[in-house]
């Protein structure tokens, strides 16, 4: 269909009926994150009957599992995440078309079974399939996978059909520049660039996809959005849960790696981005890149820079005592992992000269949301100004991504009565209320647009390197420093005085969230 074509973010639905016989392959099949979040998106997908006519799925990880055995876990993991419940002529539709395949991950002989494996799946078929990889695996495993993948020649199954293999790869995308380049290197010398789909679930999520559509479909906006009216943007992703039992993995990465250089530059390349030319995933994808690099070099500086970091200590959250970062399981003692970074960044461009933008992540804080502030500019003060009768806040648009989604405009309003008072008030869009709940989650529309081809909700290799060139000299510097320049904040707290202080020097303060 000719709309298809040129608007294929839009038009997803009637797309999606169209992916091919398809098999998905998942690396890391007994991890977190396959029994949380990939099993129940894909069960979602069957209930919305978006799932090919021909759908097989094989888990792969070391362990050694039956198949029967897998097919139960994969149920009980329905059973336990999905957003909807276990219907039984969906879920057995797909647990017949489960396997389970035991291998190492840099074991060439497993690929060359697993080939096998495909291979029975195809003749009992009659049609051609077109193999998914997922690699949910530890990092330290993406590159033999995609290595074997390519030996194997299981990267260039049907290589002669129009039918493609592909791969999703799940974040954490390198650790720095450098390790980001070389994995990109890996990917290339196995797959092209149309087979390859790189994950920012915060990018399958609905409110993301949102802000385009708010963005640009909206003729009030797109005046408004420059350096002429916009005083500061601020991007907060807050989560009140600590680190929990992931303190190993945590302490490796870090509020930077885990969410700043990923999820909340994603948010700010949307934001800020020139309109694209069209929906297609390239254009979009090029607005972003030339985003985010014309982004500044950040200030270092510890004591008045551009970068705050910090760890919680011991507080309360929702009236429950928690244990302060260094004292949860499995962190060493020397460490310096920051479990808050609060950012402040230049824009060099056209649109954007001369305004801040904001960014703060932390774990334990006060409360979980993320949301992104669009906050204008004071109109003259010449009619309603310093007299006390008037409480007036900047116009503020709210992007609300998550508990809460909507958009929240605030503006100041006349209280009634005879004398003239003022107060800040809210034009609310809530999702919930509009839509009524039970939206897709994020693995749901990520999945199946990689299973038709679409990866405009994917991230770009040059993209994923332009955020690591913003980010590693931060995490070098950090290194140099060791613990100076560490802030703390109480756990249940918004971070600590230091981030409050990174933008009263610009006389701004951060929106108290969440509100
Ligand atoms: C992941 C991080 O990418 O995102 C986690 O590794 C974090 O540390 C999670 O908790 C947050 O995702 P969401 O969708 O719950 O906001």
């Amino acid at each position: 269909m000719e709309s298809d074509k040129r608007h294929p973010f839009l038009n997803g639905l009637s797309k999606h009926r169209g992916a091919p016989p398809t098999v998905i392959v998942i690396f890391g099949a007994s991890g977190d994150l396959t029994a949380r979040k990939l099993i129940p998106a894909i069960y979602n997908l069957g209930v919305d009957n978006l799932l090919p006519s021909q759908f097989f799925f094989i888990g792969v990880g070391r362990k050694p599992i039956e198949n029967k055995q897998f097919q139960e876990i994969a149920r009980t993991s329905v059973k336990s995440f999905s957003r909807r419940d276990i219907v039984d002529d969906v879920w057995p539709r797909i647990e017949a078309n489960i396997q389970y395949h035991a291998g190492g991950y840099d074991d060439p002989k497993s690929y060359l079974d697993l080939k096998e494996k495909i291979l029975k799946i195809e003749e009992s078929s009659d049609r051609k399939l077109q193999l998914l990889f997922y690699i949910s695996t530890p990092p330290n495993v993406f590159e033999p996978i995609l290595e074997n993948l390519g030996a194997s020649g299981l990267a260039n199954h049907n290589a002669n059909s129009p039918i493609e293999s592909k791969v999703i790869i799940e974040k954490p995308f390198g650790k720095d520049l450098e390790s980001a380049k070389a994995l990109n290197q890996t990917i290339t010398r196995n797959f092209n660039e149309k087979q390859v789909y790189r994950i920012d679930h915060y990018l399958g999520k609905e409110t993301v996809q949102d802000l385009l559509v708010q963005r640009f479909s909206n003729a009030i906006f797109e005046p408004i959005w420059n350096r002429n009216y916009v005083n500061c943007v601020q991007i907060t992703v807050a989560e009140s849960l600590g680190v929990g039992t992931r303190g190993g993995y945590y302490d490796q990465s870090g509020a930077l790696r885990d969410m700043i250089q990923n999820h909340t530059m994603q948010l700010l390349a949307l934001v800020a981005m020139e309109p694209p030319v069209s929906l297609d995933p390239e254009s979009i994808r090029d607005e972003k890149v030339k985003l985010l690099k014309a982004i500044q070099p950040l200030d270092l500086n510890p004591d008045n820079g551009d970068v705050v970091r910090a760890q919680y200590t011991e507080g309360l959250i929702n009236g429950e005592r928690v244990p302060g970062y260094m004292q949860s399981e499995g962190i060493p003692e020397t460490s310096t992992t920051e479990t808050y970074a609060a950012l402040r960044l230049s824009i060099n461009n056209w649109r954007w000269k001369g305004i801040p933008f904001y960014m703060r992540s932390g774990k334990s804080m006060s409360t979980r949301v993320s949301e992104i502030a669009i906050q204008f500019k004071r109109p003259p003060g010449i009619l309603f100004s310093d007299d006390q009768r008037f409480d007036l806040a900047p116009n503020t648009m709210v992007l609300k991504i998550q508990p809460d989604e909507g958009v929240t405009i605030v503006m100041n309003s006349k209280v009634p009565g005879l004398e003239t008072r003022t107060q800040p008030v809210k034009m609310d869009f809530r999702y919930a209320t509009t839509f009524g709940s039970n939206t897709p989650e994020a693995y749901e529309r990520l999945i199946l647009d990689s299973m038709v081809g679409d990866s405009t909700l994917f991230i770009r290799g040059d993209e994923t390197e332009a955020s690591w060139k913003l980010i590693t000299p931060i995490l070098e510097y950090w290194k140099k420093c060791g613990k100076r320049g560490v802030e703390e904040y109480v756990a249940g707290s918004w971070g600590p005085l230091a981030a409050e202080q990174l933008l009263w020097a610009n006389k701004n303060e951060w929106r108290r969230s969440g509100l």
